[in-house]
């Protein structure tokens, strides 16, 4: 049974001062709290046994917010990330939550129109490796850009290139196999000095084990007031399913 990761650490500095006092996972986007998209996402997805990550000093509003996962259909269990040392980083936290399983994993500020069910179906149906999700982008220099080759398999993927070789973001959401712990240990921090999740993908690009699904309809990586307030029109049209 495929078990849930929301990533909701980080800084959010980009959203100062709005993430001064709080979480930028837990500023209204629609009529909730950011973080209730990523929860319906993965319940939607049948997806009901679920990891929230976070920093130390919002665990707690967290916890007020979400509570058990009763008022979801689902159940919840808290980690906290002592430092915001990358994406990866924090997805090493669920080692002991997955238990040897297979993982989703959603960075917290990603919302989207429509539902992640079927790339989750896709991901049950594949034997083994992982699975990204990726979607055309007019500024795909602020992302992980996918290189596909002309038989449609991810070559690399490039971290928020200068001259991006194609407009296919990254997405925030992944799907794992269990080596995904033992690939992170593997993984060195990049120039920024971040443990990179594009580092860990492309490690499953190297064993031939990264497949991909696209997304459909709109996405926001809500980390900037204009993508913040884009999220909230998404999520205010997007009533059928969120
Ligand atoms: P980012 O937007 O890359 O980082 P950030 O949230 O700290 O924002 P800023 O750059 O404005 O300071 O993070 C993407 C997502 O990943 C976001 O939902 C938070 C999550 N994240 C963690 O959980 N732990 C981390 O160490 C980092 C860097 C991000």
């Amino acid at each position: 049974m495929l078990k849930g990761v929301i990533l909701a650490g980080g800084l959010g500095t980009r959203l100062h001062p709005l993430t001064k006092v709080t979480s930028k996972h837990l500023l209204p986007v629609g009529n909730e709290p950011m973080v209730f998209h990523s929860v319906k996402q993965l319940t939607t997805a049948g997806i009901t046994d679920i990891l929230i990550v976070t920093n130390p000093q919002y665990v707690g509003d967290f916890v007020n917010a979400l509570g058990s996962g009763k008022d979801f259909g689902c159940e919840f269990t808290y980690r906290v990330q002592e430092d915001p040392k990358g994406i990866a980083h924090a997805l090493a936290l669920a080692e002991g939550f997955a238990n040897n399983g297979r993982i989703a994993v959603l960075l917290g500020d990603n919302i989207f129109e429509t539902s992640i069910r079927q790339a989750a179906d896709d991901f049950q149906a594949q034997p083994k490796g992982a699975r990204v999700l990726l979607k055309q982008v007019p500024d795909p220099e602020r992302y992980g850009v996918a290189v596909l080759n002309g038989d449609d398999r991810i070559v690399a993927i490039d971290e928020k290139p200068e001259h991006p070789k194609s407009n296919y973001a990254v997405v925030g959401v992944y799907f794992y196999d269990a080596s995904v712990f033992d690939v992170i240990r593997t993984i060195e921090p990049s120039a920024r000095g971040e443990y990179e999740i594009t580092a860990v993908n492309n490690a499953y690009i190297h064993r031939g084990e990264l497949a991909y699904s696209f997304v459909q309809g709109k996405w926001v990586d809500a980390g900037t007031f204009d993508s913040l307030s884009e999220a909230h029109q998404i999520l205010l049209n997007a009533s059928d399913w969120c």
